[in-house]
């Protein structure tokens, strides 16, 4: 291949990567930062509080289980059973979604996702400018539609904190207007039992949690890939010495 078109090549590669991390940023819209604090353990013990009770309804967050999620946020298993398990679960059960997949298909047409991974697949911002800008569209099936994830088969879950929101007249139906941050198209038109400041943390505590439950299974995967290291060490090691034990009496 001559320098030249090895040249266009790369350039093509790049282009790609950019219009690939172009897209994955939402599109049109810039996303708003959600500013999580992993360490930040009260944060944390709301967002799973607020997980529980608004969102494993539908998801669950199968990685996780509460036994170690109580140790890790830095609570006692009375506590977490008071708080955050349904009466019919045991601390060593992972959290799962009340709801059955084949209610959930018949209700959304979409099973609900698994949440374990989600922090990781789209990014702490990604959930936070989702969760800020569900809006009014009475065309949808649930009266409800997002943003970052046009037409989505969620219902809007944190409506009664957050309250309605609707397009601004003037930011245009088509969402190809010129990229504008999420906040700016929409406006509140019905208080929601919290304030705009109390919700903004609620979604951050949420995310945070989201961000949480992402990190247990990066860790279940070193450990896995830790064993598979010292599986090919061995291996090597053991091919070794049959390999000088076949070649000894050649030559
Ligand atoms: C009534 C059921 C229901 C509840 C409650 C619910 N969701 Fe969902 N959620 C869904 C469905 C169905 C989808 C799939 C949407 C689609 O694919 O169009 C979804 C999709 C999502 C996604 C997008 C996942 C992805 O990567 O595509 C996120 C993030 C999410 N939900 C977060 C939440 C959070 C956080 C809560 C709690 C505040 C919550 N959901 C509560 C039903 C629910």
């Amino acid at each position: 291949m001559s320098w030249m078109k090895r040249g266009a090549c790369i350039a093509g590669l790049v282009a790609l990567v950019l219009a690939g991390g172009a897209g994955a940023a939402g599109g049109q819209i810039s996303l708003l930062e959600a500013k999580v604090e992993l360490g930040d353990r009260a944060s944390l013990q709301r967002g799973a509080k607020l997980f529980v009770n608004y969102c494993a309804g539908c998801h669950s967050a199968q990685f996780v289980r509460y036994s170690r999620m109580g140790r890790d946020l830095g609570l006692s298993e009375e506590q977490v059973r008071a708080n955050l398990m349904f009466a019919s679960d045991k601390p060593g059960d992972p959290i799962l979604a009340t709801l059955g997949a084949e209610d959930a298909n018949a209700w959304f047409g979409v099973p609900p996702p698994d949440l374990s991974l989600t922090s990781r697949a789209r990014g702490p911002d990604w959930i936070y400018t989702y969760l800020m800008t569900f809006y009014r569209d009475e065309d949808r099936p649930f009266g409800a539609n997002n943003l970052v994830f046009p037409d989505v088969a969620m219902p809007h879950a944190l409506v009664d904190l957050q309250g309605v929101q609707a397009r601004k007249e003037n930011a245009g139906d088509d969402g190809h207007a010129a990229p504008t941050g999420a906040g700016d198209l929409l406006e509140l038109v019905e208080p929601g039992s919290m304030s705009v400041a109390e919700y903004r943390r609620a979604v951050r505590d949420l995310v945070n949690f989201m961000v949480y439950i992402g990190e247990p299974a990066k860790l279940d995967r070193y450990v896995i890939g830790g064993w598979v290291l010292l599986f090919l060490l061995v291996f090597f090691v053991i091919a070794r010495l049959l390999y000088k034990e076949y070649w000894k009496d050649v030559h």
